[in-house]
């Protein structure tokens, strides 16, 4: 029998200032998109922002609907249309920023399991680890890779 330990890493940032020139910009993007966000059930918008290799970047929003499981992710928003529209480009970040009536949350919105595994399908696909940014208005927290987020990541058919 053996006991194994899995440790999670990250890094915690006070403000925006303190990101690099590329972090700061996709965190940016995904305060921007929380504006975008529609949520007339939750009144919670969330917004995120997928970087690609080339360092295009892309922004997706939460959308809610009167049938609840119909609605979606702001995270998956993102991610599904950044595979759709451009297949064969890696992405290599995802920065997500939540708020309530034009207030970003002071510690960041944390992403559901569906979304982690979404995510991790993306890494996955994409072949390098994907930057994972929890952006809030008094920490962001920087994880290297989506493994940091969901470990022992299922991709096993
Ligand atoms: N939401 C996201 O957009 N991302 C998450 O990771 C968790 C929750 C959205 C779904 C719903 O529109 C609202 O936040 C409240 O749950």
């Amino acid at each position: 029998m053996t006991s194994k330990e899995i440790k999670i890493a990250y890094m915690e940032y006070e403000s925006l200032d303190q990101l690099d020139a590329e972090d700061k910009a996709l965190a940016q993007a995904a305060i921007e998109a929380t504006a975008l966000s529609y949520a007339p059930y939750s009144g919670f918008n969330v917004g995120a922002a997928v970087m690609f290799e080339d360092g295009e970047m892309i922004k997706g929003s939460n959308q809610e609907n009167a049938a609840y499981p119909s609605g979606i992710c702001a995270e998956r928003t993102a991610l599904f249309y950044a595979s759709s529209s451009r297949p064969d480009v890696a992405i290599t970040a995802l920065a997500i920023a939540a708020g309530q009536k034009g207030v970003l949350c002071g510690t960041p919105a944390t992403p559901c399991g569906a979304c982690r595994q979404v995510m991790a399908q993306y890494q996955l696909k994409s072949g390098r680890p994907m930057r994972v940014l929890l952006v809030g208005s008094e920490k962001i927290w920087r994880f290297e890779k989506v493994d940091d987020l969901l470990p022992l990541i299922f991709d096993s058919i």
